[in-house]
């Protein structure tokens, strides 16, 4: 794992931005992997910038989202499709059929797992994954468990995670479950970038970095992928020395 610290959200969001930029220059049909929540949103920021100012574009980007709630509409503004709308795809030239998301209101939770992976699959692979982290130390919704997950799934989000989210729902309570990317969905990127900030995220990255690999943390997992970057500010990376 390469650990890189930064001095605030506002450096990681240019950097990690320019990770993103430096592959589609490469590679202007790249598969995207994309993570909603408050982490990205500095990096989407600068993405739109430099596809304003003409140095990036999305005209032949594929992208893949980790996760979406069950039980709300895809356009219900608390939806991660709203939200990628709202902070990424509305502001850049992305075609509307190069988007993925899974359906959490699929009627068959395991026929949605197979179409996603196929989806994947037949776009390539994902060439870059963007992470953020639960305070729980999740990845998509990948919560502590026994083992871990493969492909996608159907989740019962964790309390912790309910704890972090409802905020965005205010008065409404928000969805017990989620459809997710599983852990080998993610594993089989043939990039990660993982990005945390704040130091309520410091426990999660003191555990992963410690190297051991267990479900219990689920972004531990990480430690056991070839070519990941881990973006953190000082107060994420408060606890590691
Ligand atoms: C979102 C996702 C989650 C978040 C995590 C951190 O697509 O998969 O794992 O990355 O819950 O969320 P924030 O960034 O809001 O702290």
């Amino acid at each position: 794992m390469d650990v890189r610290v930064f001095k605030n959200a506002e450096e990681i969001g240019k950097a990690a931005a320019e990770i993103y930029a430096e592959l589609l220059v490469k590679k202007p049909n790249a598969v995207l992997g994309l993570a909603t929540g408050a982490t990205p949103v500095p990096t989407y920021k600068n993405l739109i910038k430099m596809y304003e100012d003409g140095s990036i574009s999305f005209k032949d980007v594929v992208t893949f989202n980790l996760d979406e709630y069950c039980g709300i509409d895809k356009n219900d503004k608390n939806s991660y499709y709203t939200f990628m709308h709202e902070n990424l795809f509305s502001h850049v030239d992305i075609k509307e059929e190069n988007i993925n998301f899974l359906d959490g209101n699929a009627a068959d939770y395991e026929a949605e797992s197979r179409r996603y992976a196929e989806a994947i699959k037949a776009a390539g692979g994902i060439d870059l994954q963007l992470l953020g982290v639960g305070t729980n130390g999740h990845i998509a919704f990948n919560e502590p468990a026994d083992e871990f997950t493969d492909e996608a799934f159907r989740v019962t989000l964790t309390q912790s995670t309910i704890d972090s989210n409802q905020k965005y729902f205010g008065d409404i309570p928000m969805p017990r479950y989620a459809m997710t990317m599983g852990i080998g969905s993610i594993m089989r990127s043939k990039k990660i970038l993982l990005i945390a900030t704040g130091e309520k995220k410091a426990d999660a990255i003191k555990k992963m970095i410690s190297g051991e690999v267990t479900p219990r943390v689920p972004c531990s997992i990480l430690n056991n992928h070839a070519d990941t970057i881990i973006m953190l500010d000082e107060a994420a990376a408060g606890l590691i020395k």
